[in-house]
């Protein structure tokens, strides 16, 4: 491989190869002939990857000499697939798809200038970061698409991992607190809209005329489960004594900013905790991140 394509390999490559094992290997093996097809196709120059990829192939570039774009190309034809029909759906409130090829996996964006990630203002300026956060959400819920079209799962979808995850695998009161939850708010609809589906603060990003959201998933579900996935506690809090009042806070703050069910979206944000643990453990990766938040956030399970 070429030094371009090197830089900031090094989880992608972990987290490929766990998920998808040698069909990954050959996939990071063939990465620089895909990568030279579109960038001949594109009409692209000066690729430099970013540097901290996971799961995607991601590379700033320049298309026609002087427009700054985004290449990002992925092992799996339906997360990538997925990505394209929603920004397609979402087009105008998200950052937008210049072209988009089925064959490599790979979406053409534009590329949002200065491009850095929400997540740098928190958590010393929170108040102004989830400020901003609460403008991208409602930028994502207008343009009338509380309207469900067919295309997009539903969170059901997703939440199924909760009741299928090997029991053995996480400890038995997170697991049913969970299930038990998940269970109760499915029971109880809200008005469901198309949501981004992973909006943590590294997935909105600087432009020049503001913040914009990239990297959607594309899911049908309420307002309070998009939100829910907001980094409410910074990696460098996780060692304060007053977590559960910090989150508490921030919680209000933004149900209060956007009109949300604090109860839900607390409820939610819990779930998405161990929902995530369980994807860990499905991609065979550590749940660890995730438990350790779940528990330091909520200490007391029954009273979430
Ligand atoms: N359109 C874009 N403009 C500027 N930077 C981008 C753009 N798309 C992605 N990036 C950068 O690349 C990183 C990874 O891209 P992302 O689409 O979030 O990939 P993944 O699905 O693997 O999380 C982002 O966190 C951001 O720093
Ligand atoms: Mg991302």
């Amino acid at each position: 491989m070429g030094r371009n394509i090197t830089i900031g390999m090094k989880t992608l490559e972990k987290n490929i190869i766990n998920l998808s094992g040698q069909a990954g290997k050959n996939w990071l093996d063939k990465l620089p002939n895909i990568l030279h097809y579109l960038s001949q196709m594109w009409g692209v120059t000066d690729i430099k990857p970013v540097s901290n990829m996971t799961w995607n192939y991601v590379a700033k570039a320049i298309k026609d000499k002087d427009i700054p774009v985004v290449i990002k190309i992925s092992c799996q034809n339906d997360t990538s697939k997925a990505e394209a029909q929603a920004l397609t759906y979402l087009k105008g409130s998200i950052i937008e798809l210049i072209d988009y090829n089925s064959e490599c996996n790979a979406l053409l964006l534009k590329q949002a200038v200065p491009g850095i990630s929400l997540r740098s203002l928190y958590p010393q300026q929170a108040e102004q970061a989830m400020l901003y956060y609460t403008n991208v959400v409602n930028n994502l819920c207008s343009n009338g698409n509380q309207i469900s079209p067919p295309i997009f799962p539903s969170i059901n979808k997703w939440l199924i991992s909760l009741d299928k995850i090997d029991a053995s695998k996480l400890p038995d009161e997170l697991l049913h607190t969970a299930v038990t939850l998940k269970n109760n708010l499915l029971n109880q609809p809200k008005k469901q809209y198309v949501l981004h589906g992973d909006l943590h603060m590294d997935n909105v990003i600087s432009d020049k005329d503001g913040w914009i959201a990239i990297d959607p998933k594309g899911i049908i579900g309420e307002r309070e489960f998009e939100v829910a996935c907001f980094d409410f506690i910074h990696k460098s809090e996780f060692n304060k004594t007053n977590i559960p009042n910090l989150f508490e806070t921030r919680a209000i703050f933004l149900a209060n900013q956007l009109g949300l069910e604090l109860a839900r979206l607390k409820q939610w944000v819990f779930i998405r905790l161990i929902l995530g643990a369980c994807w860990m453990i499905e991609d065979n990766g550590s749940p660890q991140l995730f438990l350790e938040q779940a528990n330091k956030i909520f200490p007391n399970k029954h009273n979430i």
